[in-house]
């Protein structure tokens, strides 16, 4: 994981690195490091690095501080404990190389005893430090370029890597499988590890693509394969927004996500339905290999797993489709029966996440169509697949996920309602019923986000609980695994997401007065069944929090605590309403907690390792 920055071109203050560097402190927040060239003295290069988040090293740095070349580093550590030592930017014997690192290096040891042969000393625990040896023993005295040519070409694993010798006013850039992007500005190139970085700095991009190697001097950027051979390359528009980088007035980005629900999915909706018909224009299928598909496979992690999964039900029962679904970690190694043309749905907020990449490249080998649902333009999941649908939620910061999970569910339902028109699976009637419900579920999610201060006060009582179990049936199901998984990684407190009717196959073990349950009993579909299984709990003295509707008169005798959302007519839809509740009872309780909310411990937002 990790953040990378690096800047050339005139003269700037030390912020100027700091600043993009803060951008992608959701990559990995446990240490921190910049170094520089000072002005008017080439050889002398300046070093720092702190063990901790970004603010720390901005409080040990002189902002008056001037440079022209610099790179800065933001970690997760892989290899090698979160130490000032460990932290990047890395360099070698002779200190000349400079280099920060994003990925891992696969066959470090085998490079460190091979330079340790030859003389090199090591530092740090890295699997980076190799690199600027490597990069060291290549050059000698000569070109730096074709050092770290060669360099590439020994590493085995994934890297985006930036790179400067107090020798050269140039910044070196390579990357395999991690992204690595350049803006390009009036006086200079400033590069990162996304265009979340860039925003606001620049709107012209070039995106390093895989395998390949940039040199940046003040005003010229070439890039070259990994044979050294020159390519051409594309300058983009980056289309994010500077203010949506912003947190707007709320505490927290999570926060502040959360509320953006609402105008997200309003947003998706006129996006890809018009006239009362759900079009995706720019989706590179076609209808009729999408008519006659017969198995889909869906492939993510985390959150987007969750997302995942309510659509299987939805895509089963609406487009009358045979759907797989596999956390992206467990697919890439499983020998999974895919059949040539059978269609992949990869989720993925990022859309650099190391294992649904792997499963993507996996399932394209045995032939398969590759269809990305992703958040974010221009990632390495759009440029893999052979189509993909904008999840349309703007940027999101805060670790935990939460409006990238409700606009990937929305997207997967109109496009399961698209799948079940093109196979005629759903009479058009029922459709124009759905669809009208979904233009609708913005306007409900406002009205959940008004109880928000009831949910406050909830989470406040809850807070004191060490273990918590959610329980949810049908569709709600993947609603109680996400639940559990925003209450733990957000306040640490071990939760767990069950299908109710599994409680009595183990779960209900753990339920005694200092357990708390968090169950969804909406009226509709199996509510009866959660209602009894509430009975259980009560019965054992566990204290419950229920999920339920507007008006209800039997699971709300039995709970301890109620939230109410309003009626659909259509239950399938009711993740999107349950999730919000749900998110800010996390956020809440998080907070009670005094807990890091956007940043939780041992996190980071993109998973790009494996
Ligand atoms: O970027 P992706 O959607 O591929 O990320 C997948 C997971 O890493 C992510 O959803 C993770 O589980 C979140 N922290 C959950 O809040």
């Amino acid at each position: 994981m990790c953040g990378i920055v690096g800047y050339i071109g005139q003269k700037k203050r030390i912020n100027f690195l700091l600043e993009p560097l803060k951008r992608l402190e959701y990559r990995g927040y446990d240490s921190c490091g910049v170094a520089f060239r000072l002005n008017g003295n080439s050889k002398k290069i300046f070093l720092k690095k702190e063990k901790g988040k970004i603010n720390k090293l901005k409080d040990n740095l002189s902002p008056e501080r001037n440079f022209e070349i610099g790179i800065a580093h933001t970690r997760w550590a892989t290899h090698g404990a979160p130490t000032k030592i460990n932290a990047h930017p890395h360099f070698g014997c002779k200190k000349e190389i400079f280099l920060v690192h994003n990925g891992i290096i696969e066959n470090y040891k085998e490079i460190k005893d091979l330079l340790l042969k030859r003389g090199h000393k090591f530092i740090s625990q890295t699997d980076t430090e190799v690199i600027a040896h490597l990069v060291e023993e290549f050059a000698g005295k000569g070109s730096i370029l074709n050092a770290l040519h060669q360099t590439v070409n020994k590493l085995k694993g994934s890297f985006a890597i930036l790179m400067f010798s107090s020798r050269e006013e140039k910044i070196y850039l390579a990357r395999k499988e991690s992204p690595l992007i350049a803006g390009i500005l009036k006086d200079g190139f400033l590069v990162a590890s996304d265009t979340s970085a860039l925003c606001g700095f620049t709107k012209k991009i070039v995106t390093l693509r895989d395998k390949e190697i940039g040199v940046i001097s003040k005003n010229d950027l070439c890039i070259y394969n990994f044979n050294l051979r020159k390519i051409k390359f594309q300058v983009e528009q980056v289309k994010i927004d500077a203010q949506e980088m912003d947190k707007k007035g709320f505490a927290y980005f999570m926060l502040k996500e959360i509320f953006e629900q609402p105008g997200v999915l309003k947003n998706l909706f006129s996006y890809y339905v018009r006239a009362g018909k759900i079009e995706f224009k720019e989706l590179n299928l076609k209808r009729e290999y999408l008519a006659s598909l017969n198995k889909i496979f869906i492939f993510a992690c985390g959150t987007a797993f969750h997302a995942g999964l309510v659509c299987k039900y939805f895509l089963e029962k609406y487009a009358r489709i045979n759907v797989e679904i596999d956390v992206s970690s467990e697919a890439r190694y499983r020998d999974i029966f895919i059949k040539k043309n059978d269609l992949v749905v990869a989720i993925s907020q990022s859309g650099e996440t190391a294992d649904t990449l792997a499963s993507v490249k996996e399932a394209k080998r045995k032939g398969a169509k590759i269809l990305g649902i992703c958040n974010v333009l221009g990632s390495r999941l759009t440029k893999e697949a052979d189509a993909f649908i904008h999840t349309l939620a703007g940027p999101e910061i805060g670790v935990a996920s939460t409006k990238a999970y409700t606009a990937q569910i929305y997207s997967l339902f109109l496009f399961s309602l698209y799948l079940a028109r093109l196979r005629k699976t759903l009479k058009p009637k029922v459709e124009k019923t759905i669809l009208e419900e979904l233009k609708n579920i913005g306007n409900y999610q406002e009205a959940i986000l008004k109880q928000a201060d009831a949910v406050r006060r909830i989470a406040k009582k809850f807070s004191k609980f060490g273990c918590f179990l959610f329980l949810g049936r049908g569709i709600n199901y993947p609603s109680a695994l996400e639940g559990a998984l925003k209450l733990k990684e957000i306040s640490y407190i071990p939760a767990e997401g069950y299908a109710a009717g599994e409680m009595k196959h183990g779960p209900i073990a753990l339920i005694d007065e200092y357990r708390a349950v968090v169950c969804i009993a909406l009226e509709g579909v199996l509510y009866e069944k959660v209602v009894s299984n509430i009975q259980e709990i009560k019965a054992r003295k566990g204290k419950v929090l229920g999920v339920l509707s507007r008006g209800d008169k039997e699971a709300s005798l039995l709970t301890d605590e109620k939230i109410y959302l309003p009626r659909l007519k259509n239950h399938d839809l009711t993740p999107l309403l349950v999730a919000i509740p749900l998110q800010l009872f996390a956020y809440y309780v998080a907070k009670n907690l005094g807990c890091e909310i956007d940043q939780p411990r041992n996190l980071a937002k993109s998973v790009t390792v494996e």
